[in-house]
């Protein structure tokens, strides 16, 4: 069983979305039962809530389930999963902090963007502030990244 943990800041945006489309990716191929997959916010800003309406609609209007309430990266997490996946360079450094000096966790912190084929930025960009057109960037973006981050895994983990 491999735990994979998406994060962004709120986790009302990116990672239920990276974490919607991975969890797509993962049973269209029928992996299901070999991954347990969830996703956390830096920050406890949205604690409890479910993703932005926003996503959802994006979600939705790419057939991507999300199910999801928002919670905040606690340490425990750094032990719990085998990946953790940063969406932006601030978050990585965020998460990479709370691994620091506990051995073998800081390689378990990736970026998202390090799995994307059409690599033209480190981050996921923020969406929150901006327009619908974004949540769509967003989706297209992790879609991308989560397709080929689950082909790293399975060719690494021989699933
Ligand atoms: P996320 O987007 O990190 O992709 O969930 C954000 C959600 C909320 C805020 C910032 C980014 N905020 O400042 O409340």
């Amino acid at each position: 069983m491999l735990r994979i943990l998406f994060v962004c800041l709120g986790n009302i945006c990116r990672s239920p979305m990276a974490e919607g489309t991975f969890k797509k990716h993962v049973s269209e191929r029928g992996l299901v039962s070999a991954f347990e997959i969830d996703s956390a916010g830096t920050s406890a800003f949205h604690t409890g809530s479910n993703p932005d309406e926003r996503m959802c609609a994006t979600a939705l209007k790419n057939a991507v389930p999300l199910a999801h309430k928002a919670r905040q990266l606690k340490d425990t997490d750094l032990e719990t999963f085998d990946y953790i996946i940063a969406m932006d360079r601030s978050n990585f450094r965020n998460i990479k902090s709370l691994a620091s000096g506990k051995e073998g966790l800081l390689e378990k912190v990736l970026l998202m963007r390090s799995f994307d084929t059409n690599h033209t930025c480190d981050d996921v960009p923020d969406p929150y502030l901006g327009g619908l057109e974004g949540f769509q960037e967003v989706f297209t973006i992790v879609d991308r990244c989560t397709a080929q981050f689950l082909d790293f895994l399975v060719k690494k983990h021989h699933l």
